[in-house]
């Protein structure tokens, strides 16, 4: 017989590593929603322009902080953007400044503000090297874009073609998949050598839904993200790797808010708004799987102990109780759409 289902669950706060919190006016509501339930987030550098020197990732990250309520304990994690230019001399001041975390590799032309991105990873060779000899981690926007091959097998495709000789190139540099929407990534990362340093981040949305829903029955432009959601047995492969205690697969939701008006229209952008519902949404899938014991090392312990950080010592409780999420929330002068609009979630965060 399964045991009981628990109706509540207390477990060391949770971190966000992968995460879009935008800039300006538009903090007011990403950065509450994050730190109303995580302690630390990645956040990812694709503003407008790119974060690409430590001194505009410290001011960013000013920026973060007066945005974030007060006594929350929020951390930002900040990120540089990897372009062809990006010096190496950046990376010593990026090892040298605590709260700079990570480099994010965007494919140039992949997805939202990638157009400054890497046009071919050989440039990059010089930078990658320093980040190996000082163990700063690549976090790896894991697509190919070109034309001919189709969007549903660009994250397969950038496996083979650049994943793999990367990590054969660069050993002992720590490497990030992040928000993986394929089994053969799942496959990829759970089978890479024992020694390898690499992980995974993979999102709510990428657990819970999957290219039927967004696309069947109509266009739904608040699910469309990048990397695409996949057929359901890519989805399955997710949520396996997700509950299977795994170390390398942790908690990133890749949260990327957009003005309505820039989701809902001929050329929509990428992007799903899970910051308001996140931690919830991760549970109602572990509860789903039978395996919400094991939701605790996937959202607080994989992803410190990869990144070589403290575990988080504070606690959450999550409770099994319903409620509805907010039809849309102000961002900055415009409004937001979050994932579940106006539905009904099954966990809620205590108190
Ligand atoms: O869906 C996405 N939105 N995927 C990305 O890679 C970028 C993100 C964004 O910044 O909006
Ligand atoms: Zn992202």
């Amino acid at each position: 017989m399964a045991p009981p289902r628990p109706i509540r669950l207390r477990i060391t706060r949770p971190d966000d590593w992968h995460l879009h919190l935008r800039d300006g006016a538009a903090l007011a509501t990403s950065v509450p929603h994050s730190a109303r339930c995580f302690r630390r987030a990645i956040v990812m550098p694709n503003l407008q322009p790119p974060v690409t020197t430590v001194a505009a990732a410290a001011a960013y990250r000013g920026r973060i902080l007066a945005a974030a309520p007060a006594g929350s304990g929020f951390e930002p994690l900040m990120t540089l953007y990897l372009t062809d230019e990006l010096p190496p001399a950046e990376i010593d001041r990026a090892a040298a400044a605590p709260w700079l975390a990570a480099v994010k590799y965007y494919p140039a032309g992949t997805t939202t503000n990638s157009e400054s991105g890497v046009t071919a990873i050989e440039e990059t060779y010089p930078t990658l090297e320093r980040m190996q000899q000082l163990g700063v981690p690549l976090l790896m926007h894991g697509e190919v874009n070109r034309d001919e091959i189709d969007i549903f097998d660009r994250e397969a495709v950038f496996i083979d073609e650049i994943l793999a000789p990367l990590i054969k190139r660069f050993p002992e540099l720590p490497v990030v998949l992040e928000h993986i929407t394929t089994r053969e990534a799942a496959e990829f990362v759970a089978g890479a050598d024992v020694d390898a340093k690499i992980g995974a981040t993979i999102t709510v949305h990428h657990l819970l839904y999957h290219r039927s829903h967004m696309l069947a029955g109509g266009i739904r432009p608040h699910l469309y993200c990048l990397p695409i959601l996949k057929r359901d047995s890519h989805r399955a492969a997710l949520r396996a790797a997700a509950t299977s205690g795994n170390p390398r697969f942790f908690l990133g939701t890749d949260s990327a808010p957009h003005p309505v008006g820039d989701k809902e229209s001929a050329c929509g952008c990428a992007g799903i708004y899970t910051a308001p519902a996140a931690l919830e949404l991760y549970a109602e899938v572990f509860d789903e799987e039978q395996a919400l014991d094991r939701l605790e090392a996937f959202a607080s312990f994989h992803g410190a102990d990869f990144y070589g950080m403290a575990r988080n010592e504070s606690r959450i409780e999550l409770v099994r109780e319903s409620w509805e999420v907010l039809e849309c929330y102000a961002f900055g002068g415009e409004t937001v759409i979050p994932v579940r609009a106006g539905e009904t979630i099954r966990w809620k965060i205590a108190g």
